[in-house]
Order: structure tokens, then C-alpha cells, then sequence
């Protein structure tokens, strides 16, 4: 068992907290969040720190940390905030669902947060701070990139890789073999054929890209 401090205060760390705490052997013990945003010095019946003062607190060598937040901005708030949990020299807990199926030869990374019905085949790899939502199939050998976000009810067949800080949409499809490109926008229900390029957004089945950049369209510069 480890005791952890969840960073963020959002409806994210609300329910990393909620998982933790009720499947998994580790103890949350407190919230930290940056200064500016600390409004009161309890959440959760918790103790709430502010980030720049965590580690007197809540030392690296003792308590692990979970970055939790939404995939705005292409996800590059939630690349950010694990970027400086690693910084102050945390090791960042992944949470995996009792209720997924994880093959015994899987590797994920830190900070991934795998939710219920996930199903992880052999020799698949997570990569960092990943977030599989509910109910995702991920095929054989299919590697899964760092800071991604894989929606809901999203198949990735075999052999298939998906790119840093890509985000699939509910109900995606992606056909064995395909690699979806770093900064990928996938919007819900596509049926990704072919492998994809940087920065694109991708809809429709065949997925087509949209003339436009993924990192514009969510907003990252
Ligand atoms: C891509 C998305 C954000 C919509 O983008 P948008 O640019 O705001 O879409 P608009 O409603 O302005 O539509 C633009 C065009 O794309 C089409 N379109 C929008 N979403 C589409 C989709 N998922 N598949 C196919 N076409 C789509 C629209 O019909 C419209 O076409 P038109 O110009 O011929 O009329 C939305 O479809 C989506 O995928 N959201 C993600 C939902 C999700 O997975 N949430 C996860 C919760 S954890």
C-alpha cells in the first residue's frame, strides 16, 4: 500500500479519488493544487496543500502522487501537470481498474488512469500519463502513447500505434495495423482506415482529415 496526494481539484482528481479510495490497496491522504487555486484547506474531508509547498509536506521519498485532469488543450494541461509532479521527483501512480482485463505481459507507464472494461491484450504497452476511459478494446501489440486519451467504447485493433497526446473519441474505430499520428484528434465514431499524419483531425468513416490543426482546433496555441 501507498499513500498518494492527487493533484487537481477538478472533476477528474474527484474521481481518481473515488477509484483509489474504493478499488485499489493505496491511500489517498491529501489534494495539492497550484497556489492560485487553493480556495479552502479541505476537500474530500482532506487536506488540501498548495503544489509549490507539497513536498515539505508530503515528501517525495515517502507519498506518491496522481496527476488528475481533463484533456484539454490536447492534453497538454495534463502532460504539464505530471511533467511537474515528476519534477519535485514523484513517482506517479497509475490507477488500473479491478474490473479491466489486463494481460499478465501489458506494460503501462506512471500516472495512467484505466477504468473499468478496458480490455488490454497481450503485449500491448501504455505509455505515461495515458487515460483509457470505460470500455475500450486494445488489440495484440498495439502500443498506446504517452499523455493520450482514448474516449469510451473505442476499438484499436492489433499491431495499431497511437501517437503522443492523441485523443480518440467515443466510439472510434481504428483497423489493425494503422498508426495514428502524434497530435491526433479523432473525433467520436470514426472508422480510421490508414495511418494518419501530425496534428490532424480526423472524422468521419472512412476517417478523412479536416483541413484543420488539431492543436488549433483544441486550442494549444
Ligand atoms: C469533432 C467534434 C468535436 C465536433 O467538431 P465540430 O467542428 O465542433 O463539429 P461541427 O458540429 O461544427 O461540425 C462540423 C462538420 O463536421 C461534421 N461532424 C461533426 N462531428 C462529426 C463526427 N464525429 N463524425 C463525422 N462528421 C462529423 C458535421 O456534420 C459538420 O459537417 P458539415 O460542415 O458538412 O455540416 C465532435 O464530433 C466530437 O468528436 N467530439 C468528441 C466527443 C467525445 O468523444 N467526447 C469524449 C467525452 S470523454
Amino acid at each position: 500500500m501507498v499513500d498518494l496526494v492527487i493533484y487537481g481539484l477538478g472533476e477528474t482528481a474527484v474521481l481518481a479519488h473515488e477509484y483509489f479510495l474504493h478499488d485499489s490497496e493505496h491511500r489517498v491522504v491529501a489534494f495539492t493544487v497550484d497556489r492560485s487555486y487553493v480556495e479552502s484547506e479541505q476537500f474530500r474531508s482532506l487536506p488540501v496543500v498548495a503544489f509549490e509547498d507539497v513536498a515539505s509536506s508530503f515528501p517525495p521519498s515517502e507519498y506518491a502522487m496522481f496527476a488528475a485532469s481533463a484533456s484539454s488543450r490536447l492534453n497538454r494541461d495534463r502532460a504539464g501537470m505530471f511533467a511537474k509532479a515528476k519534477d519535485k521527483n514523484y513517482r506517479c501512480l497509475s490507477y488500473v481498474s479491478s474490473r479491466a482485463f489486463v494481460w499478465h505481459n501489458v506494460e503501462i507507464g506512471e500516472n495512467c488512469f484505466i477504468l473499468e472494461h478496458n480490455t488490454l491484450q497481450p503485449f500491448t504497452k501504455v505509455g505515461d500519463n495515458a487515460v483509457l476511459w470505460s470500455g475500450n478494446h486494445v488489440g495484440h501489440r498495439t502500443n498506446i502513447g504517452r499523455h493520450c486519451f482514448i474516449t469510451s467504447h473505442v476499438v484499436i485493433s492489433g499491431y495499431c500505434k497511437v501517437g503522443d497526446h492523441s485523443f480518440l473519441g467515443v466510439n472510434a474505430a481504428v483497423a489493425d495495423g494503422v498508426s495514428i499520428a502524434a497530435d491526433n484528434y479523432v473525433a467520436m465514431g470514426s472508422v480510421v482506415q490508414k495511418d494518419t499524419q501530425e496534428d490532424g483531425v480526423y472524422q468521419g468513416n472512412p476517417a478523412e482529415r479536416r483541413n484543420l490543426s488539431a492543436k488549433r482546433f483544441c486550442k494549444v496555441r
